[in-house]
């Protein structure tokens, strides 16, 4: 997967980026995680890259002509480029999300500072708005690298064991149960015995048990999703 990333901070992405699982699958050539600066293509002498709101109000405006020209000379070597856009007004981020993200072959994150960017470049360009929470960061890039990390774990290889997502949370539509690891007696705090049974087929029910309470007792709303999985239809559209 080919991951294009435009920002004014490319460097945020080379250090964290870099480091621990999505380290290794770029170095393995599982993805290619481009960032790309935006500021290296203003035709500003000054290299500006924000311009005033029309209309005024305060703060600036990400300008038009740097971000149109990254655009078109990204999408004229990859064809069929998904184009996300990371702002607080988007369609809020899941694990159903990063999952229909995972099968693209060609991702362009575009990431905002300032107060955004001009309506008809989102119009012209962007295929999806996508937002990781209910609060306002200063920039697109950590939510851009939110989307990186849980899309990029999705992808066969990336992970040591392909299947290891598959018990986790949300991938059910559940919460993962508890996990333990040695001692068995930890300052008196006992593991439960059924996990030292060695019998796989209770513990698998101990653990799809465990799942249920804990999604009941943390997130009542997912059990109700669970119920109404129009998810399941969901192709290709996010
Ligand atoms: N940019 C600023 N805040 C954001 C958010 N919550 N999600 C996506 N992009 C953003």
């Amino acid at each position: 997967m080919n991951i294009d990333i435009l920002t004014l901070f490319p460097e945020m992405f080379n250090s964290i980026m870099g480091e621990s699982i999505i380290g290794r699958a770029r170095n393995k050539g599982i993805i290619k995680i481009n960032p790309i600066n935006i500021r290296d293509f203003s035709k500003n002498k000054h290299n500006r890259v924000d311009d005033y709101p029309y209309g005024g109000g305060s703060g600036m405006v990400l300008m038009n002509q740097p971000l149109f020209d990254a655009l078109k000379s990204i999408t004229q070597n990859r064809k069929n480029s998904r184009i996300v856009y990371l702002t607080p007004k988007g369609k809020t981020y899941n694990q159903k999300i990063a999952k229909v993200l995972s099968n693209e072959e060609n991702l362009v994150l575009l990431c905002g500072h300032y107060e955004g960017i001009d309506q008809r470049i989102i119009d012209e360009w962007v295929t999806d708005e996508i937002s990781i929470g209910d609060y306002v960061l200063t920039g697109g890039e950590l939510p851009a690298m939110v989307l990186i990390d849980s899309i990029a774990r999705l992808i066969p290889g990336v992970l040591g064991k392909s299947e290891s997502f598959i018990d986790e949370s949300f991938y059910s539509g559940l919460l993962e149960y508890p996990h333990y690891t040695r001692p068995s007696n930890y300052k008196g705090r006992k593991v439960p015995e059924i996990l030292l049974s060695g019998n796989h087929k209770l513990i698998d029910e101990w653990r799809t048990k465990e799942s249920i309470r804990i999604t009941i007792e943390r997130r009542p709303d997912l059990i109700a999703k669970l119920f109404k999985r129009d998810d399941i239809s969901m192709k290709e559209k996010v």
